[in-house]
């Protein structure tokens, strides 16, 4: 969910500029060029810019949320944990979205990817409001394959592995490949609000300015046939 955050955050910067940075319908797109970490050196400097200065922006549109408030309802068992993860995977694409089941989570769990930590799910949800619209107007045919979803064996964590990939709505045709683990650490499943997922942590299988670079390498959509799709 946290790319979710990067991404329309990078999508809300790009989108006033877009009648300067589209490229004229003649210009034939450039050959794909592989992901390495060289495209960064080919990259304008504003863009290297924009990527680095990310985690201050997504901080500075994250108003200081209010004290989280006491977590409520009855306590969930690890197993409607995992059932509750699994779906905010494969039915709610959260990764996507941002639409995630907010019953599984404490009001102060802690949010933590390769580029950014905070806590707090009153935070990431006063955010959403404002940025889902983006990602609705800018991705396209988003996927998500869950690799594997498990409980630890003590039934305190659960462990997902993923895949998302989308095509991204801009005249450069870029699209998002990424690969990740997210580590759900969960609280005791006793007492009012027990259960919950406390600690949230995404790792990529990439460097996050190769991560999010992606925005603006050009030519990647998946394919022909889904050219005309839309
Ligand atoms: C919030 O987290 C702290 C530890 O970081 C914990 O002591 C406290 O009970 C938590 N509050 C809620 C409402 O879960
Ligand atoms: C993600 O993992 C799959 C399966 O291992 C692999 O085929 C794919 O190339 C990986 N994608 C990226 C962007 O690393």
């Amino acid at each position: 969910m946290l790319i979710f955050l990067h991404l329309a955050v990078l999508l809300s910067l790009l989108a006033p500029s877009l009648p300067f940075i589209q490229p004229p319908a003649s210009r034939i797109p450039r050959p794909p060029s592989p992901l390495r970490s060289s495209d960064y050196d080919t990259t304008s400097a504003p863009v290297r810019s924009l990527v680095s200065s990310l985690t201050s922006l997504v901080n500075a549109l994250s108003r200081p949320s209010p004290p989280p408030p006491p977590s409520t309802g009855p306590p969930l068992p690890p197993s409607a944990v995992l059932e509750g993860i699994r779906a905010d995977y494969v039915e709610r694409l959260y990764l996507w979205t941002g639409d995630i089941d907010p019953d599984l989570y404490s009001p102060n769990c802690t949010f933590t990817d390769p580029t950014l930590s905070f806590t707090g799910l009153a935070k990431f949800q006063s955010n959403l409001a404002n940025l889902q619209p983006l990602l609705e107007r800018f991705v396209k045919d988003p996927e998500v394959d869950l690799y594997s979803c498990e409980l630890s064996e003590d039934s305190r964590s659960v462990a997902a592995d993923w895949r998302m990939r989308a095509d991204l709505n801009l005249p450069w045709r870029p699209a998002i490949d990424l690969n990740g683990t997210t580590t759900f650490r969960l609280l005791p499943p006793q007492g009012e609000g027990g259960g919950r997922i406390e600690d949230y942590r995404e790792r990529w299988g990439m460097g996050a300015g190769e991560a999010l670079l992606q925005i603006v390498t050009p030519g990647k959509w998946r394919g022909v046939e889904r050219e005309g799709a839309e």
